[in-house]
């Protein structure tokens, strides 16, 4: 089966950085489809020469945030869920462009800041249903994880809600692709609680006890939530202001 890795991302300082470290881990993974979906009007000319370039197969969309939806710049970053409608865009191409009968895949949605072994590339291509696995770095812990007794995924171990219906970060499943397609009305709402994002959409297609529980009955962690630090522009802004900015033909 392929690996159709759905992506929202935004334009930022480190958008290439983030973009060429994940792209020189998506090399090494066979079979793997990149949906990259842009939070922005129209494609970037970053994002699309980037892309051209990167040797991975890809697909490049793009949809903007509802501005009621957006963060702004002094909003923590909780305060509303992000790359929603970016992911639906995603899942709306597969629906378009896919067969049931013909098309096998894994559907896996990553954010393009976090950290991925390529050994969750391997678990995740056994994906029957919905796959779930640890995630590091997350939810104020070292990690969360699914509980596993008897083979079934019983419980999560999180500190934050976890009578959540799938008290899971994005990055910890993986959902085949007949049920993405078998299902079209599954999506993620945009207007969810903090915390139920993963749900809106896990519960249009499974329920707990089904779930496949993959690295090690998920006792091994293969995705960390990294973050990238947001650098600092201030002598960047200082030459701005004394009418010497950077050369704008230079890209980063
Ligand atoms: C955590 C999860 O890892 C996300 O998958 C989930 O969407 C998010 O929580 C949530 O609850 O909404 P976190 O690391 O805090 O995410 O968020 P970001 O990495 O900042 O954003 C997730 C993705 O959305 C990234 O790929 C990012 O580029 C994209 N994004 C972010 C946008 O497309 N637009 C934005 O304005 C911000
Ligand atoms: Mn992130």
């Amino acid at each position: 089966p392929t690996i159709y890795a759905i992506m929202p991302t935004h334009t930022r300082h480190v958008q290439k950085a983030e973009l060429t470290r994940l792209a020189q881990t998506f090399l090494h993974v066979k079979n793997f489809h990149w949906i990259l979906v842009e939070d922005s009007h129209s494609r970037t000319d970053l994002v699309t020469s980037f892309l051209a370039s990167c040797g991975i197969k890809y697909t490049h969309l793009n949809i903007k945030t509802p501005e009621d939806y957006q963060l702004k710049e002094t909003d923590p970053n909780w305060l509303k869920p992000r790359g929603v409608e970016q992911r639906n865009v995603g899942l709306q191409w597969l629906r378009e462009h896919l067969d049931e009968d013909s098309d096998k895949g894994v559907v896996y949605f990553a954010d393009d800041d976090n950290t991925y072994s390529l050994q969750l590339f391997d678990e995740m291509r056994q994906t029957r249903g919905v796959s779930v696995w640890p995630v590091g770095l997350v939810g104020g812990m070292r990690f969360e994880r699914p509980v596993v007794e008897h083979g079934r995924v019983v419980r999560w171990y999180t500190y934050w809600r976890p009578e959540r219906p799938f008290a899971i970060d994005m990055a910890g499943f993986a959902v085949n692709l007949q049920l993405i397609l078998e299902n079209p009305q599954a999506k993620f709402e945009l207007r969810v609680r903090r915390g139920y994002l993963e749900s809106s959409l896990l519960e249009h297609l499974i329920t707990m006890d089904e779930l496949e529980p993959l690295a090690d009955n998920c006792t091994k962690v293969l995705v960390w939530h990294t973050r990238t630090e947001k650098p600092k522009m201030k002598q960047e802004n200082q030459l701005i202001q004394l009418g010497r900015p950077s050369d704008p033909r230079i890209e980063v």
